[in-house]
């Protein structure tokens, strides 16, 4: 029963939908678990493009189904805009299937991201603004819409009335805006209910049944361990578990029926939105990894913030989510740099911080300790194993492996699916 975890190792955009779409191709079923289209992947096949927020990336080959899981958080105009972008493309999707308990994003969602963040002022969070923090915290206040009772016309009617109290409410007497209309909704989401019902499922027996057939099955996490809900950098986090731990939950299945974790990190660190960045490089240096990584986010377009590869990170998400393994993406990044800089822990005042700290004053505190090696200048993109690139990157990688204390099984050395040094197959 080989099943495979895929999480970020950072703050998400690590490059998990090439890896994923690379390793779907061995797989039989790509779950999603977490998160929604907060996420945005980027995935290259031939000359195409695709940018994918909700369907998990293996839906670009036709045989494999690709399940959106319970944990989920759905926005179903996003969701059927998706559907519509790969038909457009000629890409079949018959073979997703949607949790009948994953959580509905409302209109209303939207509308209070927007104005909880404006709110905050400086202390802001930097969110998508796509709704995915108010549908967890209805999720969790226990008056959330789910898929099923989408589907279910009366229940949806009952539910959405007990919401629209409440929420017209807040927004009218709180945040002093126009609440919501009923029936508005209603003609709204009820289009959604019909185009959606037909992948609706218990998905959780779905893989549990692919397990059970001895197939292949690969979680792919959305976002990475520093926006994790309890294990990030919070509040600077999303509103879900994008750690490995959080595939049990939001797909339906126990910690024993995991064979493995793969985290996928950069080659250096990126990070959108708001929130302490100890590598952050802020001047030359900081650009040329945006310019040639392409460091721009796949949902909103704004720059990432660029800056060195940080071992305390690596060994923090090493922990956290018991990685077996490393996909260290985008190398092929750092070619062309004289020298390349790796954080080995931090100083604080006079004291050395070696795991990554709870406080974000702390954090914030916290100078780099850098180690210099040399860097390469010659072209990688086309290695196809580990000794096909330069001695320098060579080191480089045996270096972050032995101070992250976790080997590496996937090198990405450009952005097409064939630009992959695969150590160890997974699956
Ligand atoms: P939210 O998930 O929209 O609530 O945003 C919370 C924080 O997570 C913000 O800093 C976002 O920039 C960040 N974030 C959410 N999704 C992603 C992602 O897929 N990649 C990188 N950052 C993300
Ligand atoms: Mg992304």
């Amino acid at each position: 029963m080989p099943s495979v975890v895929l999480v970020g190792s950072q703050w998400g955009d690590e490059g998990k939908g090439k890896v994923t779409d690379f390793l779907a191709e061995k797989a039989d079923l790509v779950v999603r678990y977490q998160g929604g289209n907060n996420a945005g992947h980027t995935v290259v096949v031939g000359e195409n493009e695709f940018k994918l927020h909700l369907i998990p990336s293996g839906i670009l080959y036709p045989e494999k189904t690709c399940i959106i899981g319970n944990g989920v958080v759905i926005d179903p105009a996003v969701l059927i805009q998706e559907l519509e972008y790969l038909a457009s493309r000629g890409i079949n999707t018959d073979n997703l299937r949607i949790s009948e308990r994953a959580h509905i994003i409302m209109p209303y969602h939207k509308k209070l991201d927007e104005l909880i963040e404006e709110s905050k002022g400086d202390a802001k969070i930097g969110t998508t603004k796509r709704g995915i923090g108010p549908a967890y915290m209805d999720k969790a206040a226990r008056v959330g819409i789910r898929f099923i009772d989408l589907l279910d016309e009366e229940e949806f009617s009952l539910l959405l009335d007990r919401n629209l109290r409440e929420k017209n409410n807040l927004l009218t007497k709180v945040y002093g805006v126009d609440g919501f209309n009923k029936d508005d909704i209603m003609r709204e989401y009820r289009v959604y209910a019909e185009r959606l019902k037909r992948y609706a499922t218990d998905t959780s027996i779905v893989i549990h049944d692919a397990l059970k057939g001895g197939k292949n099955v690969l979680f792919e996490g959305a976002q990475g361990t520093l926006l994790d809900l309890d294990h990030g950098t919070y509040p600077y986090v999303t509103s879900s578990h994008p750690i490995a731990g959080a595939a049990c939950i939001g797909a339906g299945l126990g910690p024993t029926e995991i064979s493995r974790v793969l985290g996928i990190i950069k080659a250096y660190t990126t990070r959108v939105g708001e929130g302490p960045f100890p590598t952050e490089l802020r001047e030359e240096v900081g650009r040329h990894l945006q310019d040639i990584g392409h460091e721009f986010g796949t949902t909103t377009g704004r720059p990432r913030r660029c800056g060195w590869f940080d071992a305390v990170i690596a060994r923090y998400t090493v922990r956290i989510s018991g990685l077996n393994s490393m996909a260290v993406t985008k190398l092929d990044v750092l070619t062309g740099m004289e020298m390349i800089k790796i954080c080995t822990g931090y100083r604080r005042g006079d004291k050395i911080v070696n795991d990554f700290p709870a406080s974000l004053k702390t954090l914030a505190e916290c100078e780099p300790i850098y180690e210099e090696m040399p860097g390469w200048q010659e072209d990688i993109s086309s290695a196809k194993k580990f000794e096909d690139l330069p001695i320098a990157a060579q080191n480089y990688l045996k270096r972050i492996s032995e101070l992250a204390g976790a080997p590496i099984s996937i090198i990405g050395v450009g952005t097409r699916r064939t630009q992959t040094i695969i150590i160890d197959n997974l699956f």
